[in-house]
């Protein structure tokens, strides 16, 4: 038994026919603000009173609208990944379905102009049943969609009562499964729109671009006038006309003809873009060239007001796309809120439309009764499709149409198809599900391993499960473009490759684009007993099904700050390459519309990182994927040690989205190196490693000029018994410890036990070695070697490490580290199993007074085997407090690749300095990886008193295994002998 419209698998009834949102000067009356609320258990909701005017409701609670109840105090959010939470018993929901009723008390505005009246949800999650003034509207479904009424003749002057009910859970819910947070509510803005009689209420911009030519019609449903005066065209709708050398419309150049559409007692907002897109000999091309999107996937999210978003967070957001040389969206997995698409038209982005479906829970019924392969639910599919083409059908930014995602296949998608081509046949069409790809003028897929995607470009991918070879899909597959719908899982510390894969894309003309997982971290305020700001995940609702962290898996944090993935993605993405070949620099710009001029190319050497000579360079006009070579700058180091030179390109004027000197590209050159001012560290004495099995017994050491159970070597103190440094000078440290391991990132976690490392590093013990000192040994008054054995308990893999300490002229200590394994790495007892430790390194404990860390490597943020390009070679200075990338959950962060040197500094305290020979890596932090690993959130995480210090050999990548291929192997660490040095200096404050 149906119990009411929301278990009704169709769409709405009583509602207009969808059409284009538009900006005119029609009367349009807001009803945002401050509404009554009552939470009711079931679907009954507060009874059938709630249309009744007369109710009393001065007892509700009050809600601001738009926004989702669950996060104005009312009940809670629920995350899940792919599953309902509710029984698959379509389209049928439990009776427990927590059902918000709203009421608004609205009187007119006093110049409210008596003609046709409409009134307007723009998005109501997941459906809302409407009566104005006692008198039912209908209802509607289709979350992310606008719907509409007509009131007309229904309105008083004052004293208007609108009333909603909305249910958490209704029919509906079966298309909305994506992976996000459940958020029911009058989520967008509900508004009274005044439409003029005899009026356009809907027209369609058809405006195209030829060879230098455009052409521009618009189609309306009554009679208007067209008018773009910058182009000097007055023309009535249904005429079409040529206007020649007509500026385009790209990404790139977001050219806007602004103007009018004049109608009976309306004046409509014109913004045409002219542009066509088409698929051409297996690519994609707009405006007859080949386009590369360099995307992500946006959801709409705000810590405070879930997919409630203000236009303020739009800009936000495309402005940090923009900054960071995105120049594609996909609208991941639903139509935005219409004035996101207003603001890529106008700031410049290309965007992938994707329809409010997905089904992705019903591969928990073997996707047996799946939504689009039944026909009852025809209507409401196609019902969706309609609703979001005819609402964004005249933007210029959108290029492509989504069907929806991972909802299987299906015969709908067919009709979705059928219908879309006929109503729209100026874009191209993309549904990554179905192997198919019928229904696709793309080739997708999601996540590939990087040989795989290599292949497709090649076309010579495997042909999908389920494709018959040489079958006419498979032949119409290859020929299409490829769009990487999803790819780079940016959960948590990563993505890495993200070089890698960029170097592929642009490497086949097959492709046209690819989009990151994903844009934000879908992470909601919390506050902690003490009443500190945090952000929760799946995890920290108390419900089941539960999805956990994995809602956490974006390149903003969820306040917006940029993580260092995203600035990974930036240099990855970068449209132009600068790179020094020949004694020139050879300048590739990546653009596929705009020459280089909008850019200025600034340059600067530095000498141990400090600045010397600088200048610009003049660099000749450089259009759209060409490239030019102009000389290098003759420039004088002015010091000492590593010499770089560092070309930027940056924007020459002020943007819409960045300020002039915005850095788009840069590029780095080693000039060479010359004498430091400090001397270069005496090479270590060669030393034979032990061999393997000849252990020596331990040596009790006399105390050489120390204390009992002390060893001494110049101002450098050894504990007798462990051979671990206590004092170097007036420095007190504890270390080295060899250190193979790390707090575990989300992506060593692996995706559903795939590709988890951190288990195996678990199941081996690589996370609890116990140290055994076999020996200390004095081959001479400048040398000790300190012999230490390393492993888990019950195993007998680890490590034997020979550290040897030799005191240098300038009484700096010198330290060579060998670490060679031994035991069962190829683990008899997982048979399978080559367990590679994430790290092989030293952990030193310092005082927790130590405050400041200036180094001279890559900086000045983190970086990793995978993800270094964004760091540049320089001297860079920051608190140990800054070094910490907060993760929302805590997880490894903060390492620093070819550190050359670094110095630790606090406060009163003698300085420690470290040279590598030629690189460490290093981490500091004031917390173990033990306690990163165990803390849930980051204000977990508390000062243990000291400074723990990693100066190590290598730490694995990042990968993006958490929904992804495996780290690829030469990422990883082998077990082999490793071999790595330094000095240590202490240093007078
Ligand atoms: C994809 C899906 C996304 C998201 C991602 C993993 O399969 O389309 O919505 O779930 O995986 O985070």
């Amino acid at each position: 038994m149906i119990a009411g419209f929301h278990e009704d698998p169709g769409p709405g009834t009583g509602r207009r026919a969808p059409r284009a949102d538009f900006v005119s000067d029609a009367p349009r009356h807001s009803l945002n603000g401050q509404w009554r609320f009552l939470l009711s258990g079931t679907a009954a909701g507060t009874g059938p009173g709630l249309p009744d005017p007369a109710l009393d409701d001065s007892g509700w609670e009050r809600i601001r609208v738009p926004s989702h109840w669950v996060l104005e105090g009312h009940d809670r959010p629920l995350y899940t990944n792919t599953a309902y939470p509710f029984p698959i018993d379509p389209p049928y929901l439990p009776d427990d379905n927590p059902t918000g009723d709203y009421r608004l008390r609205f009187d007119l505005p006093a110049d409210w102009p008596a003609a046709r009246d409409v009134l307007r949800f723009q998005g109501v999650d997941s459906c809302g049943t409407v009566w104005l003034n006692g008198e039912l509207l209908g209802h509607s479904k289709g979350s992310r969609l606008p719907f509409e009424f007509d009131v007309t003749g229904r309105l008083r002057e004052r004293g208007n009562v609108l009333a909603v009910r909305v249910h958490r859970w209704s029919s509906g819910s079966y298309l909305e499964d994506q992976d996000m947070w459940w958020l029911p509510g009058i989520f967008r803005d509900v508004e009274l729109l005044s439409r003029p009689e005899g009026g356009i209420d809907d027209f369609t911009v058809h405006a195209s671009y030829h060879d230098g030519t455009g052409t521009l019609l618009v189609t309306a449903d009554a009679p208007g006038l067209v008018e773009l005066p910058a182009l000097g065209l007055a023309i009535p709708t249904g005429e079409q006309v040529t206007v020649p050398g007509v500026r385009p419309w790209s990404a790139e150049d977001p050219c806007l003809h602004r103007g009018t559409l004049t109608a009976a007692g309306e004046t409509i907002d014109l913004a045409v873009g002219f542009r066509t897109v088409e698929i051409a000999g297996g690519r994609l091309l707009v405006n007859g060239r080949p386009i590369l999107m360099r995307g992500v996937n946006r959801h709409e999210h705000d810590p405070d007001r879930g997919r409630s978003l203000d236009r303020a967070t739009m800009i936000r957001d495309i402005e940090l796309m923009k900054r960071h040389n995105l120049n594609a969206v996909r609208t991941s997995h639903y139509p935005p809120h219409p004035e996101f698409l207003r603001l890529c038209d106008e700031y410049g982005l290309w965007v992938v439309d994707e329809c409010d479906i997905e089904t992705h829970g019903f591969i928990y019924a073997g996707w047996e009764g799946n939504p689009p392969a039944e026909p009852m639910w025809r209507d409401a599919l196609l019902d969706r499709a309609r609703r979001m083409v005819e609402r964004d059908k005249n933007h210029p930014s959108v290029i492509i149409w989504s069907l929806g995602n991972e909802s299987g296949g299906g015969a709908t998608f067919g009709d979705i198809e059928e219908w879309i081509r006929e109503r729209d046949p100026t874009r191209p069409l993309h549904y990554e599900r179905d192997p198919s790809y019928r229904h696709s003028d793309f080739y997708s897929l999601m996540y590939p391993a990087q040989d795989t995607l290599e292949r497709i470009g090649q076309r010579k991918e495997d042909t999908p499960a389920g494709v018959e070879p040489g079958s006419p899909d498979d032949v119409r597959r290859r020929e299409l473009p490829f769009l990487l719908c999803e790819y780079a899982h940016a959960m948590g510390n990563g993505p890495g490759s993200l070089v890698d894969y960029q170097r592929i894309l642009e490497s086949y003309e097959r492709f046209c684009g690819a989009f990151v997982w994903e844009w934000i971290d879908h992470g909601l305020a919390g506050r902690d007993a003490l009443g500190r700001r945090y952000y929760r995940h799946g995890g920290d609702i108390d419900a089941s099904p539960n999805g956990e962290r994995f809602c956490l898996d974006g390149l903003l944090f969820p306040d917006r700050t940029p993580s260092p993935g995203l600035l990974e993605l930036r240099k990855a993405v970068e449209p132009v390459a600068m790179e020094v070949s020949g004694g020139e620099l050879v300048i590739t710009s990546k653009y596929d519309f705009t020459a280089l001029d909008q850019l200025t190319f600034r340059w600067f050497v530095e000498a141990d990182g400090m600045r010397g000579a600088s200048g610009t360079l003049s660099v000749p006009h450089c259009p759209a994927r060409s490239s030019v070579r102009v000389p290098l700058p003759s420039a004088e180091a002015g010091g000492d040690g590593e010499t770089w030179l560092t070309v930027e390109a940056v924007l020459a004027e002020e943007t819409r989205w960045a300020p002039a000197g915005h850095v788009i590209a840069f590029t780095q050159t080693h000039l060479g190196t010359t004498a430091r001012g400090r001397p270069p560290s005496t090479p270590s004495p060669a030393l034979s490693s032990p061999a393997p099995d000849a252990e020596p017994a331990p040596t009790p050491q006399p105390a050489v000029g120390g204390r009992v159970g002390e060893v001494r070597l110049g101002t450098a103190v050894f504990d007798g018994r462990t051979g671990r440094l206590a004092r170097l000078g007036d420095v007190e440290l504890d270390g080295p410890v060899l250190d193979v391991w790390r707090a575990p990132i989300e992506n060593d976690h692996g995706l559903g036990g795939a590709n988890a490392p951190a288990a195996d590093w678990e199941a081996v013990g690589v996370d609890r070695f116990l140290h055994r000192t076999a020996a200390l040994d004095r081959p001479d008054e400048r040398t000790l070697v300190v012999r230490v054995r390393s492993g888990p308990a019950t195993r007998t893999l680890g490590f034997r490490t020979t550290y040897t300490y030799r005191l240098l002229d300038d009484g700096t200590l010198h330290l060579r580290i060998d670490a060679d394994p031994v035991g069962d790495w190829d683990d008899t007892a997982y048979g399978h199993l080559t367990v590679t430790p994430p790290r092989m390194g030293t952990r030193f404990a310092l005082p927790g007074g130590y405050t400041d860390v200036t180094w001279f490597g890559l900086g000045p943020g983190e970086s990793y085997a995978d993800s270094r390009a964004a760091a540049r070679v320089g001297r860079f200075r920051s608190s140990i407090d800054a070094l910490q990338t907060p993760y929302v959950v805590p997880q490894e962060n903060g390492n620093h690749v070819e550190t050359r040197w670094l110095e630790v500094s606090g406060d009163g305290l003698p300085t420690l300095r470290v040279d590598g020979e030629p690189h460490v890596d290093f981490t500091a932090r004031r917390w173990t990886s033990e306690a990163l690993r165990a803390a849930r959130h980051p204000h977990d995480l508390t000062d243990s008193g000291r400074v723990w210090l990693n100066l190590d050999h290598g730490q694995q990548g990042v990968g993006s295994a958490s929904c992804g291929p495996a780290l690829p192997e030469r990422y990883r660490l082998k077990v082999r002998p490793r071999t790595w040095s330094m000095t240590l200096t202490p240093v007078r404050p």
